[in-house]
């Protein structure tokens, strides 16, 4: 279980104050896949970047199976980062010249310890995720859909505890991001993890258990009628 509590977080630009995150709660339960909308600028990745423990709050609390995260020192909250979270960010970030399969394999290989253990881990996922025949390919020849995949499959490589996507079908085309959010409906529900979902897509709320609106720095249910 993933759980906000009263999180708030400014950013200073000159004279003035950005309440990016202003006294927001949410909780969101393991199995359960939450749809967050909300303009650009409204504070998404911000939100997920402190589930994450990559930056911290300015007070509040995120409790992650029991445990306030924002409290980690650097130690701990990078192997929260490697062990209990999957995160899929808006850019891929992978390493040129490395294939498909090992930059998948990248994150597992830091838990599991060899190559060959973290591999087995990832091609079945990537192969769920269609890229079966691009495991040796290195990944800038790869389309930024493939790219994109690559990410949420090395994200998915260590069996998280909770899943933090910002935009990950952004780059697809309509098929393979419902594919996408398709996995994501299913890791979610099949391995009970705590998933956030910030999209622009009003179609992905087809695929959450729940849809809200980030707005000025608060939380409201998602009105979408498409
Ligand atoms: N490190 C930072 N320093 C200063 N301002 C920041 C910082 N990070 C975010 N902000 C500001 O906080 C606000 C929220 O940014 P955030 O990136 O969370 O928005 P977002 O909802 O993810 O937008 P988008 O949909 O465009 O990705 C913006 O006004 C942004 O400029
Ligand atoms: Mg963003």
């Amino acid at each position: 279980m993933l759980e906000f509590r009263d999180v708030r977080k400014s950013f200073q630009s000159g004279e003035e104050t950005i309440r990016a995150i202003d006294g927001l709660s949410l909780t969101v339960p393991s199995g359960e896949m939450i749809a967050l909308f909300g303009p650009s600028g409204s504070g998404k990745s911000t939100l997920l970047r402190i589930a994450a423990a990559i930056e911290p709050p300015d007070s509040g609390a995120v409790m992650v199976d029991g445990q306030d995260i924002t409290t980690l020192g650097a130690r701990d909250a990078s192997a929260y980062r490697l062990r209990t979270v999957g995160w899929v960010g808006q850019q891929a970030d992978l390493i040129a010249g490395a294939s498909a399969l090992d930059n998948a394999a990248m994150k597992a290989l830091v838990v599991l310890g060899t190559w060959r253990r973290a591999r087995e881990q990832v091609v079945p996922i990537l192969q769920t995720l269609g890229l079966g025949r691009r495991l040796d390919h290195r990944v800038e020849t790869l389309s930024t859909g493939e790219q994109q995949r690559v990410m949420l499959a090395r994200a998915l490589s260590t069996e998280p505890r909770v899943l933090l996507a910002d935009e990950p079908t952004g780059n697809l085309d309509r098929r393979r991001g419902d594919e996408v959010l398709e996995l994501l409906r299913t890791i979610t529900h099949e391995h009970d993890v705590a998933t956030v979902l910030v999209t622009h897509d009003a179609h992905a709320i087809a695929f959450a258990d729940r849809a809200l609106t980030l707005e000025d720095g608060t939380l409201t249910e998602a009105i979408t009628t498409s």
